[in-house]
């Protein structure tokens, strides 16, 4: 890595009236105010992160595209996931399996008995909720304690009754008897539209993995404690999605299934969440806006010996981002007793038969996704009067890695970032642009979180050299283009 000229003057201001022949010089910035969900979606929409879907047709509630800098974003996470979760883990191994699974497995899963939401309806506007939102919602307002997890749906009335929790709709508080909802996706496979065809969406990955469990330890060389890694789609009838792309009714998951010894789940239970936690902050996930909530035994699923949340700070409070799980045998045993199959390891080495046990870390990539934005959102003030709003995403993140801009649109200097663009985009993720000021230009990849811009000048036709500025400190050095590719690997290894 060689480095030609550094710049180390920061109090200089990065003056967006740039001298004709060198690139604007480095400002200092000063954090300023907080965000909020209002300024999160415009700004993904409008710098191409996230749009409404269907939005021609007035939309479809709660949907949501992926524009051309999300799906970058999306699958940025998606492959640093994979990279430490299989890729570079000495334990894990892939699959990707249908999302549509013969119907005995919801049964088996338990899904489709009782994989359901506590309803009410409010008799004063007729709008619909759920019981055990309007009860945390009311006790993180009002600062109270009460566990929802695991109680009855006599329980979640009396609370709602006796603590007059209102509709937030119209304020009254009379609500009907609880329903208890079903959120999978129902469909039909074929041309039949009768009850023999009925198929799920599925609602989780983690299923699929499960059923394959024989096929992936017969065919490959895993020996237990191994794990199935996943990431796809999900699909939850959710009957209040919300918060942007907090909750909504399509998701992808990144779920890991890690199957090992009975009575060495709880070693593996903290190996993950360890693993998960560090994988955050690798990520720039700021230990501040995490918080590892421990489920207590009434809010354990009944499957589960233990559950860690981990919530983030989003700018609506805190909320779940990803869930870890011990999930025991239950899930194998499941399986075992409605397929028939036989789900049992045979430990080569001891002879040891046995139902592995499975740590389940789960999580959604638009809630990654959404902590991801928050996580690097600042405005800032440059300088005397100027400001701007930057992501500060970590490299392996953001959807650009590098941003070209040539001093002049024609003639050599635009020729030769022409060629550059095209040499770099081999290797990564770029962008080009040629309009306005170079400090105008900067402002426009600050605020979509490209790390590294590129000016070339009128003096890269003399020194073969461009000046490169880092979007958080905005400091400038001058690096020879022979050198920029192994520069920008240095830089952006993850
Ligand atoms: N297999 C376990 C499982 O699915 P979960 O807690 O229901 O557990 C795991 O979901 C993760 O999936 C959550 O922590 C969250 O990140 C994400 N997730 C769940 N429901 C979601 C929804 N409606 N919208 C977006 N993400 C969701």
């Amino acid at each position: 890595m060689k480095e030609t000229k550094k710049t180390v003057d920061t109090k200089k201001k990065d003056t967006e009236k740039s001298k004709k022949t060198t690139t604007p010089k480095v400002e200092t910035p000063e954090s300023t105010s907080p965000l909020t969900m209002d300024k999160l979606t415009a700004l993904c929409k409008g710098r191409g992160f996230v749009f409404a879907g269907s939005e021609i047709y007035g939309g479809l509630a709660n949907t949501w595209d992926y524009g051309p800098l999300g799906v970058l974003l999306k699958n940025n996470i998606k492959a640093a996931w994979w990279k430490k979760f299989v890729t570079e883990s000495e334990h894990n191994v892939g699959l990707d399996s249908a999302i549509l699974m013969n119907p005995k497995t919801w049964e088996a899963s338990g899904h489709l008995a009782g994989f359901s939401d506590p309803l009410m309806d409010c008799k004063g506007c007729k709008t619909r909720h759920r019981a055990d939102q309007l009860i945390e919602d009311y006790i993180s307002r009002k600062k109270k304690n009460f566990v929802v997890a695991g109680k009855s749906n006599e329980e979640l009335e009396k609370y709602i009754a006796e603590n007059k929790i209102p509709c937030p709709h119209c304020g009254k508080s009379d609500f009907s008897k609880i329903k208890q909802f079903n959120l999978m996706f129902k469909t039909f496979q074929g041309v039949d539209e009768d009850t023999a065809s009925v198929v799920y969406l599925r609602p989780e990955t983690a299923q699929g993995i499960f059923v394959n469990f024989k096929n992936i330890a017969r065919s490959t060389r895993v020996k237990v404690p191994f794990g199935v890694a996943q990431i796809g789609k999900s699909f939850r009838n959710e009957i209040t999605p919300g918060k942007f792309i907090f909750r909504v009714r399509e998701f992808e998951q990144m779920e890991l299934e890690f199957f090992c010894k009975p009575d060495t789940d709880l070693e593996w239970f903290s190996y993950w969440k360890d693993f998960c936690h560090k994988w955050l902050l690798g990520l720039g996930i700021k230990d501040e806006n995490l918080k590892l909530r421990d489920h207590d035994k009434e809010e354990l699923s009944h499957y589960s010996k233990a559950t860690t949340d981990f919530e983030f700070k989003f700018p609506f409070g805190w909320g779940e981002l990803w869930g870890i799980a011990d999930r025991t045998d239950y899930d194998l045993k499941c399986h075992q007793k409605v397929s028939g199959e036989n789900m049992e390891y045979l430990d080569p080495v001891t002879n040891e038969k046995f139902i592995p046990y499975v740590v389940e870390p789960s999580l959604g990539v638009e809630r990654l996704f959404l902590a991801s934005l928050c996580n690097a959102y600042e405005e800032e003030t440059v300088g005397d009067n100027d400001t701007r709003v930057v992501l500060k995403f970590h490299p392996t993140l953001a959807p650009y890695k590098v941003a070209i801009f040539p001093l002049q649109k024609k003639g050599e200097v635009g020729e030769m970032a022409d060629k550059l663009y095209a040499d770099l985009r081999k290797h990564f993720s770029c962008t080009y642009d040629t309009a306005g000021s170079i400090g105008k230009r900067y402002r426009r990849q600050d605020e979509i979180g490209t790390p590294y811009c590129i000016t070339v000048d009128f003096e890269s036709l003399e020194d073969n050299a461009v000046t490169i500025r880092d979007r958080d400190t905005m400091e400038q050095v001058r690096v020879k283009i022979a050198d920029l590719k192994a520069w920008l690997d240095d830089k952006l290894v993850y």
